[in-house]
């Protein structure tokens, strides 16, 4: 397993610095990173990442490249310029995208490079939405398929629901990356995510590091929210 990449990234899903000041100053000192995605970005650019990296923070950039291999290429190594630890691109932008992003990453960031995730198929998308984009197989077969071929690729691991996340394991093996979101502590609100898991069910089936929002950002007390999911983690891995 990768040295220094923490088992849990908070999803900073926020538009403001202030926000994101606030949350830092609560996460870092536990030792999580956190997952900037496409609102944060949008809204704060590149100095999101900075920042987090000021408090000592690993930075999860969730910006999910889909575009020609060169684009694609020159963007990661922008990040990789901005430090991030993790990072993603659509595993259906294909093998050649794929490898452009990972030699780009490689060139650029040395041994501690940032690593590269697929995302598979959004898990937004229902069976239906999958046969209407033009795929014969369903999800439970092509994501493990898409799996391996990012895999083969360069890809350092998958972004999927803990759900698809032994099927993914199966497919690529180990030693790839399983990073999962849509995982609620147990008790906790399911918000919008339809098809959730614990953290010991996550890492159980084969995740690797998890992704967690609203129960981190939205408790009373979020440091010790994170506290209590890296407490469930260490303790699943140390007994699997
Ligand atoms: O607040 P919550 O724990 O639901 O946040 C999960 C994060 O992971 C959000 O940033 C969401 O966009 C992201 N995500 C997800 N499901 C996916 C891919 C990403 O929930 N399949």
């Amino acid at each position: 397993m990768m040295a220094g990449l923490p088992r849990l990234f908070v999803a900073a899903d926020l538009s403001s610095r202030r926000e994101l000041d606030t949350l830092l100053a609560q996460i870092a000192p536990t030792g999580a990173g956190i997952k900037i995605g496409l609102e944060a970005y949008t809204a704060l650019g590149g100095e999101l990442v900075q920042a987090a990296a000021e408090q000592g923070c690993s930075v999860f950039l969730d910006l999910k490249f889909h575009d020609i291999p060169t684009t694609v290429a020159r963007a990661c190594t922008n990040v990789a310029a901005l430090g991030a630890s993790l990072t993603n691109v659509h595993a259906l932008g294909g093998p050649r995208m794929i490898s452009a992003a990972r030699e780009a990453l490689e060139k650029h960031g040395g041994p501690g490079r940032t690593k590269l995730l697929a995302v598979t198929i959004l898990t937004s998308h229902s069976e239906a939405d999958v046969r209407e984009l033009g795929f014969t197989e369903n999800s439970a077969v092509l994501v493990p398929r898409l799996a391996r071929m990012a895999r083969d690729a360069g890809a350092d691991g998958v972004v999927c629901s803990p759900h698809e996340a032994s099927g993914v394991r199966e497919a690529a093996g180990p030693g790839f990356l399983i990073v999962t979101p849509g995982v609620r502590p147990s008790g906790s609100a399911s918000n919008d995510q339809q098809r959730i898991a614990t953290p010991v069910d996550a890492i159980r089936s084969g995740a690797t590091h998890l992704v967690v929002g609203r129960p981190i950002t939205g408790a009373p007390d979020p440091a010790a929210a994170a506290q209590a999911i890296i407490g469930e983690i260490r303790a699943t891995l140390a007994g699997n």
